[in-house]
């Protein structure tokens, strides 16, 4: 199944266009989300208004829709994917794919794009057999370039041959194929997200500012990858990642049961921002004002550290674990301690103060701290962060 997986699609201005429609469905089918790119000509062969009411989502049509650019620009649209497929693929947009052309929201988003990009070829025999389509495949192959058909048979033009784009449900086959086949299949990562709330009362809790939104993004980034996640989240206002195993938490303890139970695993990310302390004796009835006024104080004990205990662990202990260390002051100097003495492979650390503007944010500024290096990232948005994470994690792991 695709569940969670999200494609870009491109439709072509070929006759086989239509077959984009029942593409859409095959790939929602298996679970994945559509959005529908479409070229100026393919809205000749098929209507925006059906490929939108199919897949659900709004057509992509322009590069200069500025309304477009300000609800995602042409770049981000392009990364969000987890794969793009060109359906049908014209002899035209396989050239100027081929030529590295910009020339449209299409090739642009193409040329633009940093995920796996599948071609479903579809065109009349003569012209997929001229050399200079021909010449464009070789290239798009050694670009990287996945190809789905054509396949032989006959043709809308009315002869036979090579040329005829793949059915859908061949194109969805080829795509689970690259989907599901990354770097980290078969392996399990877990990962911690989001605040905890730590109760005082039934009616008032402890927590932080944290949103999840950094480990949604390492979650999704890791299932990107092929990786089976299991993802503990606190109560986190950031979206939850797609294609994962989800476990809702409020509490450190519950977090820390949580993770206990998902283990074993070849890999594990601690992203949550776990309340360090509890309420000692948190009560069952709301505590109530009284006459005299008295102020009431709060008494706390520690948490468990789900980080260190999991690093501890002297069977079951995951191959390699990464924390992360929220800091305000002597940043590296206190995640190099902290990796030390929690006893985890990697720290990512980053500074959290207020001015920085990262915790609640959409970016993040993190190094990275192993027992060897200590690696300054560039500022980055946290999906970067998470993708150039999962990126790392598969090169330990795979
Ligand atoms: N962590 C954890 N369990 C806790 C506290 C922290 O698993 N009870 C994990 C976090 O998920 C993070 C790492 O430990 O990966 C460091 O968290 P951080 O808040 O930076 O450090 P603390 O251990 O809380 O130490 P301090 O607050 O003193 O900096």
């Amino acid at each position: 199944m695709l569940n969670g997986r999200r494609v870009l699609l491109i439709i072509g201005g070929g006759i086989a266009a239509y077959k984009s429609l029942e593409l859409i469905r095959a790939l929602q089918k298996r679970g994945a989300s559509v959005v529908p790119v479409m070229t100026r000509a393919a809205s000749e062969f098929v209507t925006p208004l059906s490929v939108s009411a199919l897949s659900g989502n709004k057509v992509f049509q322009d590069l200069f829709d500025l309304t477009d650019e300000a609800e995602m620009g042409h770049i981000e649209l392009s990364r969000s994917a987890d794969l793009i497929i060109v359906a049908p693929a014209t002899g035209d947009l396989m050239a100027k794919m081929a030529l590295g052309m910009a020339s449209d929201l299409a090739t642009t988003l193409l040329l633009a794009t940093d995920t796996p990009v599948m071609i479903a070829p579809a065109m009349n025999v003569r012209m997929w057999e001229h050399t200079g389509t021909q010449r464009n495949l070789k290239t798009l192959r050694a670009d990287g370039i996945h190809v789905c058909g054509p396949d032989e048979g006959d043709m809308a033009c009315g002869e036979f041959g090579f040329g005829r784009m793949t059915e859908p449900d061949a194109i969805v086959d080829a795509a689970s194929d690259i989907l599901l086949n990354g770097p980290l299949k078969g392996k399990h990562v877990i990962v911690t997200s989001g605040p905890t709330h730590e109760p005082i009362d039934p009616v008032r809790y402890i927590a932080n500012r944290s949103s999840g939104s950094q480990g949604t993004a390492i979650a999704n980034a890791l299932a990107a990858l092929g990786a089976r996640v299991s993802f503990v989240t606190g109560p986190a206002r950031a979206d939850m990642p797609l294609g994962c195993d989800i476990i809702h938490v409020e509490t450190a303890r519950e977090m820390l049961d949580a993770v206990q139970s998902a283990l074993p695993c070849d890999g594990a990310v601690f992203a949550a921002a776990v309340a360090d302390w509890r309420m000692k004796n948190s009560t069952d009835s709301k505590i109530k004002k009284n006459a005299s006024g008295d102020i009431p104080v709060l008494d706390f004990t520690e948490n468990p550290d789900i980080l260190a205990t999991v690093s501890q662990l002297k069977n079951d202990r995951p191959n390699l674990i990464v924390g992360f260390a929220a800091e305000t002051d002597d940043v590296i100097k206190n995640a190099t301690a902290k990796r030390i003495r929690k006893q985890c492979d990697w720290i990512l650390a980053n500074d959290v103060s207020p001015e920085t503007g990262i915790m609640g944010g959409s970016e993040n500024d993190v190094t990275l701290i192993t027992a060897n290096d200590v690696i300054d990232w560039p500022r980055m948005s946290k999906d970067a962060v998470a993708k150039k994470l999962a990126q790392h994690i598969a090169d330990e792991l795979g």
